[in-house]
């Protein structure tokens, strides 16, 4: 129930009763999809929000674990759906994953010992398309993978060419049929391998599998992302030779066989810069805390250049969102460049922002489905092939909207912060994908959320293995 408590500069506040404890919607037994969010607009955000694992830097981390026999202990990883996915994933194939509780409920601990089945089966790949990451490590543990083909995503064809023509490159032999992609390889070689295009998973996937081959490889055109540089991280913790992750050239010289290790996954930039947008959005003062500014850059001086104040210090960011924001341009690129992740909740801010803003995606092909939406919520946005003009400053008001992929969500959720009445988000079993509680995190700043569905218990202790 929303109660008025106070009017403050002609804002209004208003206090929700506390909810009732949830997990993620994923959780077996939770009837999928069904949970909606209801949200109030109106209120400044105010206090610290903490930001979680980068959860595109856990799912490469998890499949790194299946390159050993030994146990691979993982910290700060999120509690969001897709590890749930990937635990299932690496499940199935035979490994023991530990996933923690309580205090250590951001731990998991991986034994890959012994692998029965070297195969990511269509119902999860297609549920998850990070899930074929495992084929790699396994062609290059095991000699030999069969992962289904992810098929079609809600951004775009994203299809994996690149890591397939990389492998052959390594020596694998590969087949396709039936919707599966079949790697075999009695020991990967070391190769030179150049990307035709800059590919997150494509270069984490391609260095899993070099670092157990015979001799050097060398990657060029690689991508640059902080997950990459993580992965090489936990790599080189395990006993692999790699240099220059986190640049576009990798040279890794192949060992025979890797350790287990004990990571610390990087905060999630992504989670931290959507908090960032809903501070300058709602015109709060926001501590962003537990995050990594330097992995920010490209947003923040973008933010910056709106009118956002942003005070970057040690491991947090403070916004100050009390001043009219101004329209500029922003194109998505590679790391460093501003992320595509990114880009759905800068269009949101930028329906905020006076004068016109033209948001180009040069990542993927079809990444703008969150516009309609948002035009339904009252936001003036004509979309011209890879372009979004967005023009502003518009009044939104509260609507009953649908989340279509994880990132177009969140910029719903932003939407709805700075919305005049409720609005109702649909389908958020997309952003519990990647965001760990985020109507807890964001009611804890002062935002009027709540997560209507089905209740649940709160998750019991015991460890989860090969159930
Ligand atoms: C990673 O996806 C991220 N996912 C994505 O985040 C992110 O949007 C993307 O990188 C770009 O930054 C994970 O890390 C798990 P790409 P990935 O391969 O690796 C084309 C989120 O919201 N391409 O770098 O799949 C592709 O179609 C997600 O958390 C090929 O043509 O992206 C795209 O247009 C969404 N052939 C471009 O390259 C290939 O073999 C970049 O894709 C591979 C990619």
């Amino acid at each position: 129930m929303v109660i008025l408590t106070k009017a403050q500069g002609g804002r209004r506040i208003y206090n929700v009763l506390p909810d009732t404890e949830r997990v993620p919607a994923d959780t077996p037994g939770t009837l999928k999809g069904m949970d909606k969010f209801v949200i109030r607009g109106g209120n400044p955000l105010l206090g610290t929000v903490r930001v979680s694992g980068a959860k595109n830097a856990a799912l490469p981390a998890m499949a790194a674990a299946l390159l050993t026999e030994e146990p691979v202990i993982l910290e700060n990883i999120p509690q969001v759906r897709d590890i749930e996915t990937e635990r299932k994933l690496l499940v199935e194939m035979g490994a023991e994953v530990e996933l923690g509780y309580g205090r250590a409920q951001h731990r998991t601990t991986i034994c890959a010992r012994k692998l029965s089945r070297p195969e990511a089966g269509y119902d999860l790949v297609k549920t998850m398309r990070a899930s074929t990451l495992v084929l790699g490590p396994l062609v290059a543990r095991m000699g030999v993978a069969r992962v289904s083909l992810p098929g079609g995503c809600a951004i775009g064809a994203r299809p994996i060419n690149l890591h397939i023509k990389g492998l052959e490159k390594l020596g694998a032999t590969i087949t396709t049929e039936h919707g599966y992609v079949e790697a075999r390889a009695p020991r990967l070689q070391g190769a030179e391998i150049v990307f035709d295009r800059i590919t997150v998973t494509g270069t984490e996937d391609l260095m899993m599998a070099a670092v157990l081959a015979e001799g050097e490889t060398v990657m060029e055109n690689c991508a640059r992302e902080p997950e990459v540089a993580d992965l090489a991280a936990l790599l080189t913790k395990m006993g692999a030779k790699i240099e220059g992750a986190g640049t576009s050239t990798i040279r890794i010289h192949g060992v025979s066989k890797l350790s287990g290790a004990r990571h610390r996954i990087i905060p999630d930039r992504i989670e931290a810069g959507t908090f960032i947008v809903a501070g300058a959005l709602t015109g709060g003062d926001l501590m962003v805390s537990n995050c990594e500014p330097r992995h920010l850059t490209a947003l923040l001086q973008k933010l910056e250049e709106t009118g956002v104040k942003l005070k970057a210090d040690g491991d947090s960011v403070r916004v100050l969102g009390d001043g009219p924001l101004r329209a500029a341009d922003v194109s998505t690129e590679e790391y460093p460049g501003f992320a595509t992740d990114m880009q759905a909740q800068y269009m949101a801010l930028a329906t905020q922002a006076d004068g016109s803003s033209i948001v180009t995606e040069n990542i993927f092909e079809n990444r703008f489905m969150h516009a309609q939406e948002l035009v339904r919520m009252g936001a003036n946005i004509t979309i011209e092939g890879r372009r979004a003009i967005v023009r502003g400053k518009t009044l939104l008001s509260g609507a009953a909207v649908l989340a279509s992929d994880l990132r177009a969500s969140a910029s719903l959720v932003l939407a709805a912060l700075v919305a005049d009445g409720e609005t109702i988000i649909d389908r958020v079993y997309h952003i519990d994908r990647g965001y760990e509680r985020i109507e807890e995190k964001l009611r804890g700043v002062g935002a009027q959320m709540k997560r209507i569905g089905e209740m649940l218990p709160k998750r019991s202790g015991a460890a989860v293995g090969n159930s």
